[in-house]
């Protein structure tokens, strides 16, 4: 199922989804009603700043699941995907953590994107460190992209199969060690993804390439080029993906409609994939204000342009974030507070997605 719009999600996947979920309240019910996907990367692993002690929201959090299950129908898993978790040797894989993930995915009819098939970090030190040939390096790309694509085939319903090959300066493909394997990688990556699970959305992803009249605009030119180029090679991708990591004070939303639009020309799908927008910490009413007005602005971009499918913000609650330890000074980026309460960013959601919900049923009122 690789639908390009909304609407044929909401006749598909969506309505169709088991009535459990259908009953469930929060953000996933009005989503519903617009025929998106809302969601939110899923942490299983978070050494709290205060504490120090390792933890898992996901097993040792049951309010995190609980609003998961209430709030979402698509989750992302924040790290158990990536090569360096599943594959931590090249001939071992352990899907344990992932797996617990699909599986309670499934018990509340609710969707998983999987990421991230190939990117160059978090690949593992075994790969990094093996002074590889070319030829062993093509053929660790599709081992991994068959196994791993080959062990979920079936119950995902998309995949980040590339994630930020484009370079910040150059504009042209990121040095990595995926690229000392052919410059075709990013072609063989999806053939291989295709081949390993033949229904799931295909994605090429990346970060600064969403509003393409804005300082982004070579980057977003540059991931348009890229893509279109797979497109006229026939080269299986279905959506391009905008991580949309940002803040109030870079954020810019000029070209974004219109770079969606360029994608659905192209017969692509566009999803939100990791959105959050980072403050100052501590945070104030006037900052997280101004956060909920981008979170606005982006719901109602997406709500706006037929083919973006899926709305994924990067976590959901600040008390499990990956800002504070990167970016020292910053956090409070997400919909709810660290106690779970609810943000003028999840109102505005809530709001835009109430909107869109009636608007679909007055539609289809006869
Ligand atoms: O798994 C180890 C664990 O064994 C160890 O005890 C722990 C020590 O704190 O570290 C754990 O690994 C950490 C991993 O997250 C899992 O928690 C790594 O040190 C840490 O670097 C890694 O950070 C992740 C980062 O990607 C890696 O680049 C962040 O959580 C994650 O939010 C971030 O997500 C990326 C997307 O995948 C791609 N787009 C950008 C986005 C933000 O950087």
């Amino acid at each position: 199922m690789r639908s390009i719009s909304r609407t044929a999600l909401l006749i598909g996947t969506l309505v169709v989804v088991p009535a459990a979920a259908t009953a469930a309240k929060g953000l996933r019910a009005k989503a519903e009603g617009a025929g998106l996907f809302i969601g939110t990367a899923v942490r299983f692993y978070h050494r709290p700043a205060d504490t120090g002690v390792l933890m898992s929201p996901f097993r040792d959090d049951p309010v995190y699941t609980a609003r998961i299950a209430k709030e979402f129908n698509i989750v992302t898993p924040e790290n158990v995907m990536k090569m360096g978790s599943l594959h931590p040797s090249r001939d071992s894989y352990n899907f344990a953590d992932a797996d617990s993930l699909v599986d309670f995915a499934d018990q509340h009819g609710i969707v998983v994107r999987g990421h991230v098939l190939v990117w160059h970090q978090q690949t593992g030190d075994w790969l990094t460190d093996g002074a590889f040939s070319k030829a062993e390096l093509q053929e660790i790309l599709e081992e991994h992209v068959a196994a791993v694509a080959g062990h979920f085939a079936g119950r995902l319903f998309a995949w980040d199969v590339v994630n930020e090959a484009i370079d910040d300066n150059t504009f042209k493909l990121r040095k990595t060690i995926w690229l000392k394997s052919g410059k075709d990688y990013i072609e063989r990556a999806f053939r291989a993804a295709r081949a390993a699970d033949p229904d799931a959305v295909l994605c090429y992803n990346d970060y600064n390439h969403a509003a393409s009249l804005s300082w982004q605009r070579q980057k977003s030119d540059a991931v348009y080029k890229l893509v279109k180029k797979l497109v006229k090679k026939k080269v299986p991708i279905d959506c391009v993906g905008f991580q949309l990591h940002t803040a109030p004070e870079i954020f810019d939303p000029a070209g974004i409609a219109e770079n969606f639009r360029r994608y659905a020309d192209l017969g692509l799908q566009v999803h939100i994939t990791e959105l959050d927008v980072s403050l100052e910490t501590p945070s104030t009413p006037a900052t997280r204000k101004k956060q909920g007005a981008i979170y606005k602005t982006v719901m109602d971009l997406c709500l706006g342009a037929p083919n973006c499918t899926a709305f994924v913000t990067w976590g959901f609650t600040d008390r499990y974030s990956w800002i504070p330890e990167f970016q020292p000074g910053r956090g409070d980026a997400l919909i709810l507070d660290s106690d779970y309460r609810k943000k003028p960013a999840y109102k505005k959601l809530s709001k835009s997605l109430k909107k869109a919900a009636q608007a679909v049923a007055e539609a289809a009122t006869p």
